[in-house]
């Protein structure tokens, strides 16, 4: 079995190949990754000796190195972590991510149309179902949502989505989609929430929580959504959409505080910045049908699951200082220096 994982540079797709290549030994994994600024070599080096493992930097856009790779690995399976998944960067600059969240995952699929495969599995967001009040704690994102977005992200992970159903019922390509909520785990780009506001308290710098913090999030812990695409990707019926999440909701001021209490950092260092457009207020997911039809529940506690976070953080200085100390600095300034 070839599996061809895009964007396996970045935060899930790299612990998605570990998780892989522990668990099915025998599996040839194939990583195709643009290394944009969110992809870094250095995470996947502790596999990249290994004989069933292979690495190819190229862009899920480029048409002729897809179809080369595909002409040289003829995967079974293509996983499509591949994706501008920043909200943030999308509300200030939204082409690329049509190009490479929209027009990149289709290049993918006419790929795995003209060479076979047979599955091509979609790693979506439930960002597409946009956002559930504050006040109705009784609602919850389940397949039959209606996708309604809100962010130039959140859109071109919708359209994509929207595709991949469309190559199935257009042309028999095997599909399964799935979305899923807030991941946190080791290798979390430092522009997200909980390994920002970790790396920050860290350098005893100011933490930034948009409007009043009281937006809320269902977080999971990366090995649990692993572990998921493992199963849908095994066991999911083609054609289907599978929601992973798992009754973890929690808003963004109570994440920022425990993550102080765990590091000994004094509440203090929180700001209350400028709200970010448009900004989704609750994301909750109904996870029964990949539980029902799969047996899939998350298996880390949010307790746990943050604790191992913030100790890889501590473990891992290196990782994260190289990041924040190049490239990210401008783009550090330029989203939080007037806000
Ligand atoms: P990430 O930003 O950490 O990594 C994205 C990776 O894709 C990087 O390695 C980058 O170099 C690569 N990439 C970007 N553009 C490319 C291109 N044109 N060609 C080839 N490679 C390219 O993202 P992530 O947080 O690991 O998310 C992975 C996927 O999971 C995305 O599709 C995202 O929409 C989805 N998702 C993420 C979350 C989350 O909480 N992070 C939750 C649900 C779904
Ligand atoms: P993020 O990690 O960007 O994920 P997403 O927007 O895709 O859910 O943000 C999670 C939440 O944290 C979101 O409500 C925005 C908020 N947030 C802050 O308050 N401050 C920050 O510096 C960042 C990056 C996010």
């Amino acid at each position: 079995m070839t599996i061809l994982v895009t964007g396996g540079a970045g935060f899930i797709g790299s612990n998605f190949i570990f998780y892989m290549l522990e668990k099915h030994p025998d599996y040839r994994i194939v990583c195709l990754d643009k290394l944009t600024y969110a992809g870094n070599l250095s995470t996947l080096a502790p596999v990249m000796d290994k004989p069933n493992f292979r690495f190819v930097k190229a862009d899920i856009c480029d048409r002729e190195a897809v179809n080369r790779l595909f002409q040289e690995e003829r995967p079974d399976m293509v996983v499509n972590f591949a994706a501008e998944s920043h909200v943030d960067r999308s509300i200030d600059d939204p082409g690329v991510f049509l190009q490479t969240n929209i027009i990149g995952t289709a290049t993918l699929m006419d790929a795995c149309r003209k060479f076979g495969v047979q599955r091509f599995h979609q790693v979506s967001t439930d960002e597409v179902y946009g956002d559930l009040p504050l006040d109705r704690p009784d609602l919850f994102f389940t397949e039959q949502t209606p996708i309604h977005t809100s962010s130039p992200y959140s859109s071109s992970k919708a359209a994509a989505d929207l595709l991949v159903l469309a190559y199935y019922r257009t042309y028999g390509l095997p599909v399964t989609v799935s979305r899923c909520s807030n991941n946190y785990g080791p290798y979390h780009f430092p522009e997200k929430l909980i390994p920002l506001m970790i790396a920050n308290a860290l350098n005893d710098k100011p933490l930034p929580v948009y409007g009043e913090g009281l937006n809320v999030r269902d977080w999971l812990y990366v090995e649990d959504h692993c572990k998921a695409i493992d199963l849908v990707l095994h066991r999911g019926r083609v054609g289907q959409v599978y929601n992973i999440g798992g009754h973890n909701e929690m808003r963004n001021i109570d994440i920022v505080k425990m993550i102080c209490k765990v590091l000994g950092k004094p509440e203090s260092l929180i700001v209350y910045v400028t709200d970010r457009k448009g900004h989704d207020l609750r994301y909750a997911i109904d996870p029964t049908k990949i539980h029902d039809e799969l047996g899939w529940l998350p298996e880390t506690k949010f307790s746990d699951g943050i604790q191992k976070t913030i100790q890889w953080y501590l473990e891992h200085r290196d990782w994260w200082e190289t990041i924040i100390s190049g490239e990210y600095q401008n783009y550090y300034e330029k989203m939080y220096g007037n806000r």
